[in-house]
């Protein structure tokens, strides 16, 4: 491929990633997960960051799991603000939506769709099958330490639990799950490799 062509496929590249939903704040933490693994998001919603997953990641096999109606019924909340478009977004529309991405992902990356409670359905899987999980759910503290404790025997001895919002201020309606995380790790021997400016934050097992 001439020069030319390798930087207009650069740009073509770079210009999907630009236009996924998640936009640049968490595709470049992305690019911090190994590529063509073994790995699950776990609250999926909409499916906007899955594309940023598909795109960035190209997982060889990527699990979605989330309650959508089972947890939230018809609607999802309406104080969930913007988010939900107050209350007015039904979770089968948030499904669909993820449908799509789905539909669209290459067949190299085997994609496998689960509704239901997260933890329920984690623990269908054999202990140490992930190489990495994105958690982003609830981000409550007490959903964190059930996921946390659940996670950390899913994911390989040299795997990584990687979520969304770890807010350091207490003030702040998710500030749970940081505290949570933050817990987990001093008790369980794991270490925090990896947080940033955008809340995005990985941890692993100390030593691995
Ligand atoms: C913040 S949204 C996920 C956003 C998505 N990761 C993204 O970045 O586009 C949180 C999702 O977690 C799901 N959820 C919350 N608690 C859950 C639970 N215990 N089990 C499964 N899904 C849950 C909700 O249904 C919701 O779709």
């Amino acid at each position: 491929m001439s020069v030319i062509g390798v930087r207009s496929k650069r740009l073509l590249i770079a210009n999907r990633v630009y236009r996924s939903a998640c936009g640049p704040r968490r595709w470049h933490f992305l690019l911090g997960l190994p590529a063509g693994a073994v790995c699950a998001e776990i609250g999926v919603f909409r499916g906007e960051f899955t594309r940023s997953i598909l795109e960035v990641t190209k997982p060889g096999e990527l699990h979605l799991i989330d309650a959508w109606w089972e947890r939230y019924g018809d609607h999802y909340p309406a104080e969930w603000g913007a988010f939900s478009d107050y209350g007015r977004l039904s979770t089968r529309r948030a499904y669909d939506d993820a449908a799509k991405v789905v539909a669209a992902a290459p067949p190299s990356s085997r994609v496998t769709t689960h509704v239901g409670d997260d933890c329920e359905i984690l623990e269908t899987f054999a202990d140490g099958y992930f190489d990495w999980v994105y958690l982003d759910t609830s981000h409550q503290y007490e959903d964190t330490v059930r996921e946390l404790d659940l996670l950390s025997r899913k994911v390989k001895p040299d795997g990584f639990i990687a979520g969304d919002d770890w807010w350091d201020d207490p003030r702040h309606v998710w500030a749970g799950a940081g505290v949570a995380i933050d817990e987990f790790c001093l008790a369980n021997g794991w270490r925090v490799d990896r947080r940033d400016v955008f809340t995005q934050w990985r941890i692993s097992r100390r030593g691995s």
